[in-house]
């Protein structure tokens, strides 16, 4: 994105969202109850079953952002005000909670990008344990293959 671009959109953020602290390079929403942030997923391991199912909705619906990879490369990614992260960066993602990514899957980007809400009161009507498979499956993105 270009960065005159990427200026007017921090400022237009800026204008929407009071007070501010300007969106850092490569994050997730900031303003997570913490409440939720502190919820540690409840479902365990996922079955076979399981990835395969994710891998198909991931591919259909997030890697257009998140890139097939998880990686950030989607084909929308540029026009995304906040960068999507990098869900393979085992450093990046040991500083999310759970929590954390569960609510961003659930409520979508807010003010801060187009990433759609997945939770039950959105148009895609996951329920919360389809969400927080979700986050077991994106948590696989970091973690070394093999298993
Ligand atoms: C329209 C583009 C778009 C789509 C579609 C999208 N995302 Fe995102 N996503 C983003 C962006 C951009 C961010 C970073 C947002 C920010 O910093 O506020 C993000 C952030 C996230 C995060 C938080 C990562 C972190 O560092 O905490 C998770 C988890 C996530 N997305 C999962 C998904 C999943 C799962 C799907 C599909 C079910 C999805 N996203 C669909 C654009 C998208």
């Amino acid at each position: 994105m270009n960065s005159l671009r990427s200026n007017a959109i921090a400022a237009l953020l800026v204008g929407l969202c009071g007070p501010v602290v300007l969106p850092p390079p490569a994050a997730a929403r900031d303003d997570v109850p913490a409440e939720v942030a502190a919820r540690q997923n409840p479902v365990g391991e996922l079955s076979d079953r399981d990835v395969r199912y994710f891998a198909k909705q991931f591919k259909t619906k997030c890697a257009r952002c998140h890139g097939p990879d998880g990686s950030g490369s989607g084909e929308e990614a540029a026009e995304q005000a906040v960068p999507p992260a990098n869900l393979t960066d085992p450093t990046h993602m040991s500083g999310r909670t759970d929590g954390q990514l569960f609510y961003q899957i659930l409520m979508g980007g807010g003010e801060r990008c187009a990433m759609p809400a997945y939770g039950p009161e959105s148009a895609h009507g996951w329920t919360e344990e389809k969400v927080w498979r979700m986050v077991a499956f994106v948590r696989r993105f970091a973690q070394p293959t093999g298993d």
